[in-house]
């Protein structure tokens, strides 16, 4: 179980493998804490998957100080990683502005989208001395510039701007960097490449850690599921039949 972020370079090197859930609120981090999960995001995420946005441009600094917050309260030892919301780091300057307030709420590290182009903004953050995660390959931020949600990795240029991303990312001296979306042998490369730690989602099994969107893992949020994401439990079920059985008791 990691206890400090200082740990990763020991965990990729001798495993085991990083397992790493999304959380939003208190009780949720509280149990997967307890659970033994090693690294906890606070994903900008928390737009679609419980505040019903249609996709994550519309979270504010706002809101992911205040769902980072409630994390943290629940969190005695489990590293929380808070994503820097779009468009919170256009510059430097935001992005540190905006990094330390997500570190005053509580989190151990921040993460934001992108490599090469976010190049100034990821050195102002580790400059800072704030922990850094980086993010690359599909990023949900850039769903209305990219028309949809596409898997990269599937062409020689695209093979290209993953490696210098994650070289960028790496030499820059990130803790980690999620990489989501990615061929799975694109996603092996990467993670042979950096010495930071790789979390794969939807990138294969051969990352130094796996990371879900805890609501996909546990069957609450129905109405979508990447097809990547095994649900383990059917709580959207188990939700609605402890509500039939409410009704009809008051019912009866
Ligand atoms: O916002 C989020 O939950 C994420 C994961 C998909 C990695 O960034």
């Amino acid at each position: 179980m990691l206890t400090s972020l200082s740990q990763l370079p020991q965990r990729k090197a001798s495993g085991p493998k990083l397992a790493v859930l999304t959380a939003y609120d208190y009780p949720t981090a509280r149990m997967l804490d307890d659970a033994g999960v090693d690294l906890l995001l606070v994903g900008d995420s928390l737009g679609m998957v419980v505040l019903g946005m249609p996709d994550t441009t519309g979270v504010t600094m706002d809101m992911m100080a205040h769902h980072t917050t409630a994390v943290c309260r629940g969190v005695t030892r489990a590293p929380v990683i808070a994503d820097l919301p779009y468009a919170s780091y256009l510059t430097p300057e935001m992005a540190v502005a905006n990094a330390k307030r997500l570190m005053d709420c509580g989190a151990a590290c921040v993460k934001l989208e992108g490599g090469v182009s976010m190049l100034p903004q990821i050195r102002a953050i580790i400059d800072t001395g704030i922990p850094f995660v980086g993010h690359i390959g599909m990023l949900p931020q850039s769903v209305k510039v990219e028309g949809g949600y596409k898997k990269k990795g599937k062409t020689a240029e695209s093979i290209d701007h993953l490696l210098a991303d994650a070289q960028a990312i790496d030499q820059a001296g990130a803790a980690a960097m999620v990489l989501e979306s990615i061929v799975p042998a694109v996603a092996t490369q990467i993670t042979r490449l950096v010495k930071s730690s790789t979390i794969g989602i939807g990138a294969g099994p051969d990352t130094d850690g796996q990371v879900l969107v805890t609501p996909d893992l546990l069957g609450s949020y129905p109405w979508f599921r990447p097809p990547f994401a095994k649900a383990r439990a059917d709580i959207a079920a188990e939700t609605l039949r402890a509500v039939h059985e409410y009704i009809a008791d008051v019912q009866a």
